[in-house]
């Protein structure tokens, strides 16, 4: 498949990242996307999970679709899945800009959006508005800034958007909300997550189908809060972890003028930490809990070094910034390629097995 995105990639970066970011999305959302068209995927990428079976295994991370507005374009660069939000009960403006950096000599982005926008009735429509037959979607989760019980706003996102998505998560890892990563902790943790799994009881209860709830951590966290997450969520029926969200570090090697600006850290030098997160996770919860690895995928070996860290499925984000959409296809032809090396049969076969 011919790939433009090279020709493209110097106009698109001419352009603030904000800006860049949002005709992106208007691009996905229009159907424009059929010239990076994807061909299809390789029989040994399909999996099942929660009892869903995912065509491939990379997924789109959240926040790039904030308002559920580019599935279906998200779908056609051959995405697995997409997660769309973080959407908060409220529209929310975000912090204020610039809040979007590019870290080019880094590979990286630095994000402080503060969880812009247009709320759960806008999200939950375009969500309704999808083709019956379309392919799979996560609803990420989050509170309002002002909330003044922001457990309540995870419950509400998910009462309203119940049935309508595929899965949940459940976002208490952006550093952009103060505050929202105190909700990692034990206690908050466990009363967070028994919360939800009450409202998705009731609807259950009221005839609604089971539909898997996954939290979204953070990659800055001691031994000991894995430790508390590990015992929350192999105790309590979370359906399974993402790991990980931005990160608040900036490790020494970044080089980009604007290495310092306040927000998450994300790309290239997010894979490494992310993913000895990952591996501490999934040998603390003893390989019990799914997990969806996240941060830094540029290729299909960082796709395979997260599997082999014990993520069951992957996502990636940043890396689309200087990738462009042809990297989901590589990353995807790269893993078939590579789990057929190893002798694996199926992506399943490969979790965990470099821990
Ligand atoms: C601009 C930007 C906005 C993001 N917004 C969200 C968000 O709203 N909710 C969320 O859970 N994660 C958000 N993330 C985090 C990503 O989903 C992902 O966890 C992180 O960027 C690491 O993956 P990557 O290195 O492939 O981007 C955002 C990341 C970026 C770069």
């Amino acid at each position: 498949m011919l790939d433009l995105f090279p020709l493209v990639r110097p106009l698109v970066h001419a352009l603030d990242p904000e800006t860049a970011h949002n005709m992106t999305v208007r691009f996905l959302s229009r159907g424009l996307s059929g010239r990076f068209g994807d061909t299809g995927d390789d029989p040994i990428l399909a999996t099942r999970l929660f009892g869903i079976d995912f065509p491939n295994p990379v997924g789109l991370a959240a926040g790039f679709d904030k308002n559920a507005d580019a599935i279906t374009g998200a779908h056609s660069i051959g995405f697995g899945f997409a997660e769309a939000g973080t959407v908060t009960p409220k529209p929310q403006a975000g912090n204020a800009r610039p809040r979007l950096f590019r870290l080019k000599e880094d590979r990286a982005v630095i994000n402080r959006f503060g969880f812009n926008n247009k709320g759960l009735e806008n999200f939950a429509e375009n969500l309704a508005a999808l083709p019956r037959r379309r392919g799979l979607v996560g609803a990420n989760v989050g509170a309002n800034k002002d909330a003044a019980d922001r457990t309540a706003d995870y419950v509400t996102g998910i009462e309203r958007l119940y049935g309508l998505s595929d899965y949940f998560t459940v976002n208490i890892s952006s550093p952009n909300t103060p505050g929202l990563r105190a909700l990692q902790s034990r206690a908050a943790l466990q009363d967070l997550v028994d919360r939800v799994l009450a409202a998705r009881q009731a609807k259950m209860d009221a005839g609604a189908a089971y539909v898997p709830i996954l939290v979204k951590i953070a990659p800055d966290l001691t031994s000991t809060d894995i430790q508390d997450i590990a015992a929350v969520a192999t105790s309590s029926g979370i359906d399974g972890l993402i790991v990980s969200n931005t990160t608040i570090t900036r490790p020494a090697s970044l080089t980009s003028r604007h290495k310092d600006e306040m927000g998450g850290l994300s790309g290239a030098p997010l894979m490494g930490p992310s993913t000895e997160v990952l591996k501490a996770v999934y040998r603390a919860t003893g390989g019990k809990v799914p997990l969806i690895g996240v941060g830094g995928i540029a290729s299909g070996a960082d796709a395979f070094a997260k599997i082999r860290a014990g993520a069951s499925l992957v996502q990636l984000y940043s890396m689309l910034v200087y990738e462009g959409p042809g990297l989901v296809t590589r990353v995807k032809t790269e893993l078939a390629m590579i789990l057929k090396d190893h002798g694996f049969k199926s992506v399943a076969d490969a979790v965990g097995t470099g821990i």
